[in-house]
């Protein structure tokens, strides 16, 4: 179907019409209502990263593995090894805990962009005009928050020209219910990942719960009872067929489709570079530990699976640019945009600088970016650094920071936050592999940064270490207190200035940190300023343009939906992909000897002797993944796919390798949605897992062929 990511609110006045002819039977009110309890009671938000659904009047929750993935790890070990086995609870005392984890249920959402706007005309100056949308965004969230009871944000749209004000019940009673074994929820591994055939069952359960009286509380509490949502979604065992309508509810966390020719440039030829080289250096490294220790390995998988799975998006995002000539085809765009604006007296007026604008802007940042994807990709890919950063509340209390005097509450109150930090943050570090990727990508940092803009500490390494990072890091790591977890809980029981500033991993963080912060982002700052204006104009102007298209805004972790239609794709030259796939294709990727495609005996028991029970489709195979054309993005993982009855039919958990650059343009013929067969899911519950008593849970629906 077409490229959107719709709020649901304005579902009636943008889109009814369209789905209705594509298959949609339900209204609009029955999608989004405040009042009534509508499809948008059913979608969380998991954790502020993925998304969810109730499948029961229980609270019961849907999600990917792969967003269950760091809870399911945590509650892992080599002797009890759940991540490995799978998990499900026997019973509701079985589920497990997840401190930190919450869902966000959107209560309401309102278009606040008259209030926002008000007064503001396009003579206000900038800094004045962003004073002022600062202001009444903490106004109006203040106010919908009602003392406490929600949490609630304005989140700007198109470049700032639209803002909507959203409020949330925020439940931090999360508790893990099941998950198949990774060799499930995660087959195929980083091979398949981002990739279509696809074979993986990548699900797992959580469950809510809310106060006696069906409240959220902040965290786990005692007498705590499964939350009761307004509204759960029924789950179908038709399956589908290719047309069949399609509807994927969730929340996308980020698309930058209107982002400039010059800013699609600066990504190709620097940040996914940099980042690539980073990433490939990190994981290699972590890999090298993590297949020689199982312990380790099982430590450091969550956050390996994070970095290779965005190190996997920038490969395909620069090699689709490049194939797709993304950047050709959006200055072809800019060039037919100034030919429009230039046009007219009243535009040229309006917009004339806007382009040129927008390329010096990036012009200049184009100096600084390396540094700045070097800091957060090379020395916040350390962990010691990043475990020294979050000293820092503590030593500004401690010291003063300049506009504050040390101030001593504070200081003891920062110490005490950092314990259960630091006691997660231990459980899953290794000091001896750290130390490795520190002298790697420090000694990147050094190697590819200009010279001027590096941050002092080099120059010690220069000095004192002949220039060899591994030697500094042979320093760092003997001398840090930040490398050992009794260490840093001794220095928390009696904090001072001193200890923290002679700590040599902490003297790393700060010089980089102050370098940054003094020498790099305030020349970023300034090119941001002036392209926070320019990109604002350029939306506008380019919705004036082509007044026919209805533009949907880029994601940005709101509540969106997207409808389409089960489709099969031409991936290139006389490649044309099914729709579909099954459990026959599990076998024929089966590899024991990789680990990536194991299947588990059990497994490959079931699907040999084609036991597939009521979950079979109507051609007698077990369909495990297929594919439609809704258009979604990372933070959509875990989002239902609805048929036109509001039946869930499935779970969205990828994109495909051709169109990698969706986030950056999307194309109709190329870009699908990849999803779990939710008929598969189920089979891997009751069939695979043995726990029918969950599948039991839910409403389970047949009601003959989906509506298109
Ligand atoms: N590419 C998927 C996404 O970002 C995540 C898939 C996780 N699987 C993996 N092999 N890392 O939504």
């Amino acid at each position: 179907a077409d490229e959107g990511m719709w709020l649901p609110l304005l579902v009636k006045r943008l889109n009814q019409a369209d789905m209705q002819k594509k298959g949609l039977k339900l209204t609009a009110e029955e999608i989004y209502d405040v009042n009534n309890a509508s499809l948008k009671d059913a979608i969380v938000q998991l954790g502020g990263f993925c998304t969810g659904e109730f499948v029961s009047g229980q609270g019961l929750l849907l999600t990917n593995h792969h967003c269950g993935y760091d809870a399911i790890q945590s509650h892992s070990t080599t002797q009890n090894n759940i991540l490995q086995n799978g998990f499900f609870a026997a019973t509701k005392t079985d589920e497990l805990k997840n401190p930190g984890l919450f869902v966000d249920i959107l209560v309401r959402m309102e278009d606040v962009t008259p209030k926002m706007l008000e007064g503001i005309t396009p003579q206000t100056p900038e800094a004045t005009r962003m004073a002022t949308i600062q202001q009444r965004q903490r106004e109006l969230a203040a106010a919908a928050k009602e003392n406490g009871q929600y949490v609630a944000y304005v989140r700007d749209f198109f470049g700032g020209n639209e803002y909507y004000l959203f409020v949330y019940q925020r439940f931090g009673d999360v508790r893990l219910v099941g998950a198949p074994p990774e060799a499930v929820g995660k087959f195929g591994g980083d091979t398949d990942n981002w990739m279509w055939p696809r074979h993986t069952g990548d699900f797992s359960m959580f469950r809510v719960y809310a106060d006696k009286n069906n409240k959220p509380t902040a965290g786990f509490q005692d007498g705590n009872q499964p939350y009761m949502p307004k509204k759960h979604l029924p789950v179908s065992l038709q399956g589908v067929s290719e047309g069949d309508f399609s509807m994927v509810f969730g929340f996308p966390g980020r698309t930058q489709r209107f982002l400039p020719a010059a800013g699609l440039q600066m990504t190709l030829e620097q940040s996914n570079p940099a980042r690539i080289k980073l990433r490939d250096t990190r994981l290699k490294l972590w890999k090298e530990d993590m297949d020689r220790d199982p312990a380790l390995r099982l430590q450091y998988a969550s956050k390996y699976a994070n970095i290779a799975n965005y190190w996997k998006y920038f490969i395909g995002q620069n090699e689709g640019m490049k194939r797709l000539r993304t950047v050709d085809q959006k200055k072809a765009e800019e060039a037919a945009l100034q030919q429009w604006i230039g046009a007219d007296a009243t535009r040229t007026a309006q917009y004339g600088t806007v382009l040129s604008d927008i390329n010096q802007a990036y012009a200049g940042l184009r100096e600084y970016n390396l540094s700045s994807q070097y800091v957060n990709e090379a020395a916040f890919g350390t962990e010691i650094v990043t475990l020294a950063a979050r000293m820092l509340p503590l030593y500004n209390a401690l010291k003063g920071d300049g506009k504050m005097p040390a101030d001593p509450a504070a200081a003891k109150k920062a110490a005490e936050d950092l314990k259960e930090p630091v006691e997660e943050y231990f459980k899953d570090y290794s000091a001896a592999t750290d130390k490795k990727i520190f002298a790697a990508l420090l000694g990147l940092y050094m190697q590819d940064v200009p010279k001027e803009q590096q941050p002092d500490v080099f120059q010690l390494v220069q000095k004192q270490y002949g220039g060899s990072m591994p030697k500094y890091a042979d320093y760092v790591y003997a001398n840090s207190f930040l490398t050992s977890k009794a260490k840093v809980e001794a220095f928390l029981a009696a904090p001072t200035v001193a200890k923290l500033e002679a700590d040599p991993g902490f003297k790393t963080y700060q010089s980089v940190y102050q370098n940054y912060v003094q020498n790099i982002l305030p020349k970023m700052q300034a090119q941001q300023a002036s392209l926070v204006r320019a990109n604002r104009l350029y939306v506008a102007a380019l919705r004036e343009k082509n007044t026919q298209k209805v533009y949907s805004p880029d994601a940005n972790s709101t509540l969106r939906l997207s409808y389409g239609t089960v489709r099969p794709y031409k991936g290139r030259d006389a490649v044309n992909y099914s729709f579909f796939t099954t459990g026959q294709g599990i076998l024929e990727k089966q590899d024991n000897s990789n680990p990536e495609f194991v299947v588990p005996p059990k497994e490959e028991q079931l699907l040999t002797g084609k036991d597939y029970g009521r979950f079979a489709d109507k051609d007698g195979t077990l369909h495990v993944g297929f594919i439609t054309d809704n258009d979604i993005t990372g933070g959509n993982s875990g989002s239902p796919v609805i048929n036109g009855r509001g039946e869930l039919i499935g779970l969205a958990f990828d994109g495909n390798w051709e169109a990698m650059t969706g986030d950056l343009a999307y194309d109709p013929e190329l870009k699908r949605c990849i999803n779990a067969d939710i008929r598969y899911v189920l089979w891997c519950i009751e069939k695979l897992g043995g726990a029918k008593h969950i599948v039991d849970e839910m409403t389970i629906v047949n009601n003959g062929p989906n509506p298109n």
